[in-house]
């Protein structure tokens, strides 16, 4: 009895017993957003997502593994496209995502926020839109977060700021508008700040440490102020034009007239 207790104490302690169904499923369904035309991905099956961990060595390339758990992924420039699945999360040992530098589409799933142990996300140079989800400040741990070169919208989530262990932030060129939350751009005490470096190339971003907001209402009005300035003036113009036009016209005629009714017979 001791011995057979024993004996599965050791299986179980076995590399090849230390398979995790959240591992699989996170790997599963990755594989399924993401698309891979040019086959970067070796070894990206189903057999291996069962099974991509043995203790620290890793079947799965772009993966490294911890203790039979995948704790890093890291799957940059490999021309990748699709999203990213919102079961990504389920992976809950991760500490490092990088995807950065391929084509990856869509928004940036709310559920990353049950990555607990989350500590850098570099997401740079891809397609992704939408607004950042003010979610991520749930993972306590992030050090990193760089978003630069996507497509994405709305507003700096404020709750960001929240993040004490952030030490490196960058959202330069997306789409995004509204303002630089001070809780970044003008930390307080200790924590690092962030620099122009990691805002600009946003079109419709403003406040410290970018310039403030640009008085757009006023060039709008000044531009439509021009345009109906020089609308009227040139309906002044032509107006005039069209009765100096008539006017010699109607002489014309009057005086035509005139001629005509010379030779025409009285009756
Ligand atoms: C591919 O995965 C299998 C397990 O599914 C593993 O035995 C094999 O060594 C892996 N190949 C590489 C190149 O990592
Ligand atoms: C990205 O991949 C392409 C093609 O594989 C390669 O030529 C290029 O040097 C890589 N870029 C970086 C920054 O690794
Ligand atoms: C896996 O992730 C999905 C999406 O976030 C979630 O609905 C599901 O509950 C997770 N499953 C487990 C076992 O954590
Ligand atoms: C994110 O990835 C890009 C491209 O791989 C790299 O140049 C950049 O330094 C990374 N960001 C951080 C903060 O490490
Ligand atoms: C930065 O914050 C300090 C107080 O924490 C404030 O006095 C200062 O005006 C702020 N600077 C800018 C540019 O917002
Ligand atoms: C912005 O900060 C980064 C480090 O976070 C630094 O490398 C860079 O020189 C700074 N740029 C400016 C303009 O201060």
């Amino acid at each position: 009895m001791g011995l057979l207790i024993v004996l599965l104490l050791t299986c179980a302690a076995l590399p090849w017993a230390s398979s995790d169904p959240s591992d699989e499923a996170c790997l599963t369904h990755l594989s399924q957003t993401l698309k891979d035309p040019l086959k970067n991905l070796q070894n990206w099956t189903k057999s291996t997502f069962a099974n991509p961990c043995s203790g620290f060595t890793s079947y799965l390339p772009g993966a490294t593994c911890n203790n039979g758990r995948i704790y890093k992924l890291s799957l940059t420039n490999l021309s990748l496209q699709g999203s990213i699945s919102p079961f990504l999360s389920n992976c809950t040992n991760l500490q490092s995502l990088d995807l950065s530098s391929n084509s990856i589409s869509g928004t940036i799933p709310q559920d990353l926020q049950y990555l607990v142990n989350l500590a850098v996300l570099n997401l740079s140079s891809n397609r992704l839109e939408g607004e950042i989800p003010a979610q991520l400040t749930l993972c306590a741990y992030l050090n990193v977060i760089d978003l630069h070169d996507n497509l994405l919208t709305g507003q700096i989530p404020q709750e960001l700021g929240l993040l004490a262990r952030l030490s490196a932030f960058d959202v330069s060129y997306n789409k995004l508008s509204g303002p630089i939350p001070a809780s970044l751009g003008n930390r307080s005490g200790a924590l690092p700040r962030f620099n122009a470096t990691s805002f600009e190339g946003n079109k419709d971003l403003y406040g410290y440490p970018l310039p403030p907001m640009k008085t757009k209402g006023l060039s709008v009005l000044a531009i439509v102020g021009i345009g109906l300035g020089s609308g009227l003036a040139s309906l002044v113009l032509s107006f005039t034009g069209v009765c100096i036009w008539l006017k010699i016209t109607e002489e014309k005629m009057a005086a035509e007239e005139g001629k005509v009714s010379q030779y025409m017979p009285d009756y």
